[in-house]
């Protein structure tokens, strides 16, 4: 049978840093199990091209296949922006036929389907499809400098990556409604009052914040990580009833680890845990 075609780029990445383990920042780490991915086009504002996020995408799934890493920290390079959107110059000729036929935003969907915990760390702009990513990802660990929203109304579309989606779940209908039809921008403490973000930090150190809350996820046991990360999704998807159904089943479903065994006998005899991540 015919394997299907790896994206280009996907082994030899041009608008991608990927690091793991995760290098030491101001002094701090590297840090194990935890892997850097770098949106890398700072003279565009880290623009989300189509490549990048083909790059992106293959990235996240091999990461996502090593055992060895507990959790990813996505952020752009440079200080101005996480990333201003999907590349305009690049969709502007586009027709339903060449998107319907390329299919290029289905990547997104192979990004939602990662089940590593995924940490943005966002500073400066993270607009339209920079905005969805961040939302796309388990946490944000936002600067005060950081600004979200959905600009795209203003350049005569809406949304495409999830937008109307994600924000409307994060922030409540009333002020994703505005901020997507009038393209405004979220300030990151009103982002973060409203439940968008996890964190606000100063802004030099915002991706230290990030990696350190990435390790305090990634020293967890692992597959129980991985179970609550899909049961908390769930919540987005499913009735309170399945939902709470599919709660019960993995919580049930972590009891045949061998870490539920250690960490409970580890309580119980005033200890620190051994992980083994099975
Ligand atoms: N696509 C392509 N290039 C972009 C870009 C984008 N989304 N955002 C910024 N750039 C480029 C600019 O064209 C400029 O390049 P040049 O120097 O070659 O002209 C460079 O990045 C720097 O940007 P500005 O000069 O515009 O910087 P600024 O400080 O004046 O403004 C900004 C910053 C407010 C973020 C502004 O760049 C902007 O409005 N960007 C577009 C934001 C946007 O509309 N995003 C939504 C895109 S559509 C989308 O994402 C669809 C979806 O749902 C997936």
């Amino acid at each position: 049978m015919a394997r299907p075609k790896a994206d280009p780029g996907a082994r030899d990445p041009r608008f991608l840093r990927v690091e793991f383990p995760a290098p030491a920042v101001s002094g701090e780490g590297p840090f194990e199990h935890v892997a850097l991915v770098t949106l890398d086009r700072p003279e565009v504002l880290n623009a989300l091209n189509y490549q990048l996020l083909g790059e992106l995408a293959s990235a996240l799934e091999a990461l996502d296949a090593d055992e060895a890493c507990h959790c990813v920290v996505i952020t752009g390079a440079g200080d101005r922006a996480f990333a201003a959107g999907a590349d305009i110059k690049e969709m502007a000729d586009q027709t339903p036929v060449t998107l319907t036929r390329k299919n290029h935003f289905a990547r997104w969907e192979r990004i939602k389907r990662v089940r590593t915990p995924l940490i943005a760390a966002v500073r400066g702009y993270a607009l339209g499809g920079g905005c969805e990513l961040a939302m796309a990802c388990d946490m944000i660990v936002a600067a005060d400098d950081a600004v979200f929203g959905q600009p795209e109304i203003r350049i005569g579309v809406m949304p495409g990556a999830g937008g109307t989606q994600r924000l409307t779940r994060a922030i409540g209908k009333a002020r994703a409604m505005e901020l997507i039809l009038t393209g405004d921008q979220l300030p990151a403490r009103e982002a973060a009052a409203l439940g968008l973000v996890t964190r606000v930090v100063p802004p030099e150190e915002t991706l230290l914040a990030a990696l350190r809350l990435a390790a305090r996820v990634a020293s967890m046991p692992s597959v129980a990580v991985l179970a609550a990360k899909e049961a908390v999704n769930r919540a987005f998807e499913l009735s309170l009833e399945a939902g709470l159904e599919f709660e019960r089943r993995n919580f049930y479903l972590l009891f045949a680890s061998d870490d539920q065994k250690e960490g409970m006998a580890a309580f119980i005899e005033k200890r620190s845990p051994k992980w083994k991540g099975r």
